[in-house]
């Protein structure tokens, strides 16, 4: 019965309502197509009405609404549009910013250079963040940190905030760099990092330098503070006044190890774009600056640094067994550490012109 029922009203709907108002039927289906489609469009504006004002903003700045740079195609990957969760970049959120890590050694001046890449405007060069031991547990919370670093979120005094046009931070090899180079090489390709390394030619200068250091961690002359930068050339007379015995047999084979480490480093991050800097040639020619400058493409300017250095002179002075090294390093290849940089008319000229420290900070070990 039910079956039938339903056949019967089917095949009358089919058959007999063509038949009587064809005319009311197109007209149902137009307004109902009408009705449709305004519906539809009205749906669509509010999406797109809700997006503008909520998401819309946040979305946008990573997704590139920013007019392309004018730059060249290799360059590409090396610039950047972070979105810091702590602050908004507001009126220099288009302005591109290049990711860079500072590699270099203990004592080797790069706490000198990184005061004075920040005192650019645009840079923000974030200190030696990896000297606290768990942030560098593993290559996960090495990552983690460096992800923090390079969206602007890591805050301190160096912290530029929305106009930084390059930001990074200072790392030592000994600071879980060498240990995990594999994946921080690929970190640094992937995420588009510039490598700039730092290193001292004078590895004997160096030596004086981290014995001078490790010896007034004990001692403290300064009013029983330990300093490892000073910004008096009082102070640094007094730091200075320590002459460290040099262990004349160890010496030929430590200068070899650093020599080994340099060249280990170079190797392992020859593929990562970056840039090789000797202090004692940014020390003698400030034009080295330029180029750092143009490596990260940011305007230039001058730069300028508090800091003084603490041994000036002749290294002679500096040595308490000056004998000994002198006899040690005479006919070889090192015998240029003797009196490397302090030749000549230029020792005068640095020792007056130029203020510089080569105390970096303390985290040897
Ligand atoms: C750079 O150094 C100069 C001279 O010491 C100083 O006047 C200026 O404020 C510094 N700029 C920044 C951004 O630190
Ligand atoms: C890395 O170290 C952190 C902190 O010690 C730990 O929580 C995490 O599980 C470690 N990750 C890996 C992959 O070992
Ligand atoms: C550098 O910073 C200034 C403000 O401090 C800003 O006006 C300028 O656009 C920045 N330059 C770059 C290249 O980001
Ligand atoms: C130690 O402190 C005294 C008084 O505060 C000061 O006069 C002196 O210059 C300080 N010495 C050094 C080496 O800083
Ligand atoms: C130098 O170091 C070697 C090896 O550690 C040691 O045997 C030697 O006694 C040291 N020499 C001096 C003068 O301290
Ligand atoms: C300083 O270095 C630049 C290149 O970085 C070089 O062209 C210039 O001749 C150097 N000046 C001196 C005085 O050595
Ligand atoms: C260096 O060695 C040469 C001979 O090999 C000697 O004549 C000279 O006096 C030595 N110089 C010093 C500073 O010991």
């Amino acid at each position: 019965m039910a079956d039938n029922l339903c056949f019967l009203s089917k095949d009358s709907f089919i058959l007999k309502l063509p038949k009587k108002s064809p005319l009311v039927l197109r007209m149902v289906v137009l307004l109902f197509v009408m009705v449709c489609g305004v519906y539809i469009c009205s749906i669509c504006l509010r999406q797109i009405s809700t997006g503008s004002t909520s998401e819309f903003l946040n979305i946008g700045v990573i997704q590139k609404p920013c007019p392309e740079p004018n730059i060249e195609p290799w360059e590409i990957p090396f610039v950047h549009y972070p979105n810091p969760k702590t602050f908004s970049r507001v009126e220099c959120a288009c302005n591109p910013v290049r990711y860079f890590a500072i590699m270099s050694m203990q004592r080797s001046g790069s706490g000198w250079f990184e005061t004075l890449l920040n005192n650019h405007t645009n840079i923000s060069s974030n200190g030696e963040i990896f000297s606290v031991k768990v942030r560098r547990t593993n290559v996960s919370t090495i990552f983690e940190t460096l992800d923090k670093v390079y969206n602007l979120d890591w805050l301190n005094s160096a912290s530029k905030n929305e106009c930084t046009a390059a930001v990074g931070l200072k790392w030592m090899l000994n600071q879980g760099l060498m240990q995990h180079h594999k994946q921080i090489v690929e970190y640094f390709n992937t995420r588009g990092v510039s490598a700039i390394f730092l290193f001292r030619r004078n590895v004997l200068r160096r030596m004086i330098s981290i014995l001078a250091n490790s010896y007034d961690r004990e001692a403290k002359p300064l009013n029983g503070t330990h300093k490892s930068h000073v910004h008096s050339s009082h102070e640094a007379e007094i730091l200075a006044s320590y002459k460290p015995v040099i262990n004349a047999t160890l010496l030929i084979p430590n200068i070899r190890q650093v020599e080994e480490s340099t060249k280990k480093a170079l190797d392992y991050f020859k593929s990562t774009r970056h840039i090789i800097l000797y202090y004692e040639d940014v020390v003698k020619n400030r034009t080295k600056l330029d180029e750092v400058q143009e490596f990260l493409k940011v305007p230039k300017r001058e730069l300028s640094s508090r800091q003084v250095k603490i041994h000036k002179g002749s290294l002679s002075k500096h040595i308490q067994n000056w004998k000994d090294v002198e006899k040690a390093l005479n006919g070889t290849q090192y015998e240029s550490y003797l009196y490397g940089d302090y030749r000549r008319g230029l020792k005068l000229q640095i020792v007056e012109e130029i203020i510089f420290d080569h105390w970096d900070y303390v985290a040897c070990g």
